[in-house]
């Protein structure tokens, strides 16, 4: 099967306009311009540059280490290979601590070439939210499991189980969205609380390891080509696409954007109840 290519670049209008249509879309990580080119040419419609670089390239135990130079270096190479999808990056531990830090750190991620960054944590992101928004950059916000708050919330477990956990999420989601957020991202909730979250906001939702019901699905690449470092324990809402491949690893990327669009994956074995 050949690549796609794609008319026009996927931008938030084509993620709110898919949301609107109840289509499905899918994300995954990319580090580096080869990756970025093979994701973004095989149906994927969102790249992550994601802070999990730290865990999978670089070889840490958690985000905590990754600095906000490693994510401009490795934002300038996936600009480099990216063809046409929309361009996440995170931003790191610490780079976003006060307003006028999140200002200064976002805006070296966006002239190195990303288009929407991502911050992680609940109701005390809204003023950099509105802040950054203001001023033109585009915020994700990553709620659930936060794996740069890992030390303060004690493991990577599931979030929001608990009713009254789970009411403040979607509180916070709807502030986080008031205060400018155009994408929210949710890690690790029960299948009811992702879709509760999805169906309150009007933003474009993207889960991982929060179930089918989100607008747009992510995993960490590594992940889903089964290549997990062994230090690290596969979590539940993980699938390795290799095997299903018919091409190899390209084939695999084609085979994860078809199951998240025809809602094949995530399936029950991958969500959390
Ligand atoms: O850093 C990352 O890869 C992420 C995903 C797990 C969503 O934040």
């Amino acid at each position: 099967m050949s690549t796609q290519s794609r008319k026009t670049p996927v931008s938030l209008n084509t993620l709110r306009q898919k949301k609107g249509r109840g289509q499905r879309f899918a994300s995954l990580t990319a580090y580096d311009a080869l990756f970025a080119e093979l994701i973004s040419t095989s149906g994927v419609d969102v790249l992550l540059v994601g802070d999990s670089l730290g865990m999978v390239l670089q070889g840490h135990d958690s985000t905590l280490p990754v600095t906000l130079d490693d994510m401009v270096y490795h934002m300038n190479h996936v600009r480099r290979g990216n063809q046409g999808a929309l361009i996440m990056a995170d931003l790191p531990f610490m780079s976003y601590a006060s307003e006028s830090q999140s200002l200064e750190s976002a805006a070296a991620l966006m002239r190195a070439g990303a288009h929407v960054v991502k911050l992680e944590g609940g109701a005390w992101l809204a003023e950099s939210t509105r802040l950054l928004t203001e001023r033109g950059i585009p915020v994700c916000a990553h709620m659930g499991l936060t794996p740069q708050s890992i030390n303060r919330i004690g493991g990577y477990r599931v979030q929001g189980r608990d009713p009254s956990q789970a009411q403040t999420m979607v509180d916070e989601a709807l502030i986080l969205q008031d205060s400018g957020a155009s994408i929210i991202l949710v890690e690790c909730v029960p299948v009811d609380l992702g879709q509760k979250i999805t169906e309150r906001l009007d933003v474009p939702v993207i889960g991982i390891g929060a179930g089918p019901h989100t607008d747009g699905q992510i995993m960490v690449m590594h992940d889903m080509l089964g290549l997990t470092p062994s230090s690290i324990r596969v979590p539940k809402f993980v699938k390795n696409f290799l095997p299903e491949s018919d091409a190899g690893i390209p084939g695999a990327f084609r085979a994860y954007a078809q199951a998240v669009k025809a809602g094949t994956f995530p399936g029950p074995e991958h969500s959390f109840t």
